[in-house]
């Protein structure tokens, strides 16, 4: 049986529209951890940072992805921050296979950066908070993913079934060392 596919990756990096086109491919039910968020909270991801603060929001994201420990059958997007926690990363290795979905900084900038719905970049110098946090972050989407996939040159539906194919082939693979 095909396992849960977890995505991981920084902002911009199509996470939520890989994500659906996976669930269309594999019948899978589709989640994503902000609106997960979004919906516990009863407000949108910049309320929520706007009215709790990042480590409020941190809050309600580690009790949704713990909440959803032992689920079976969904693709799950998951916010960019996830992965900053020890008790997520553990939530999210339970889970299933973990896709990063990365792609070169100027295209993942130029993506985040399309709407204004991301509170961690509403700086004076976007640019320069964007690298940083990426520079921090890129070791740990690298140690807890499965495998990486770069999605800067190719559209939504192609890493889709780009992913899905390395993720089967993973799980077939396993499954012969057992
Ligand atoms: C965040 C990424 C956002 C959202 C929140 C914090 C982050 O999700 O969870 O604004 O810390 O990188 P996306 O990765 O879907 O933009």
């Amino acid at each position: 049986m095909l396992p849960n596919i977890v995505l991981i990756g920084f902002m911009g990096c199509g996470k939520s529209s890989v994500g659906r086109r996976i669930s269309s491919l594999t019948g899978h039910r589709f989640l994503d951890s902000d609106e997960l968020v979004s919906g516990a909270d009863n407000r949108s991801i910049p309320e929520i940072f706007a009215a709790r603060g990042e480590a409020g929001f941190r809050e309600l994201e580690s009790s949704v992805l713990a909440s959803l420990v032992g689920v079976v059958g969904i693709v799950l997007a998951t916010g960019g921050g996830a992965i900053l926690r020890e008790q997520n990363r553990g939530a999210l290795r339970s889970l299933g296979v973990i896709a990063w979905l990365d792609a070169e900084p100027d295209i993942l900038f130029e993506r985040a950066t399309r709407s204004n719905k991301r509170p961690l970049l509403q700086t004076a110098d976007p640019r320069k908070t964007f690298d940083d946090i990426l520079d921090a972050r890129r070791t740990s989407y690298e140690t807890l993913a499965d495998f990486r996939f770069d999605s800067s040159h190719c559209d939504h539906d192609e890493a889709a079934k780009r992913i899905l194919d390395q993720a089967m082939r993973r799980t077939r693979a396993e499954k012969n060392t057992r």
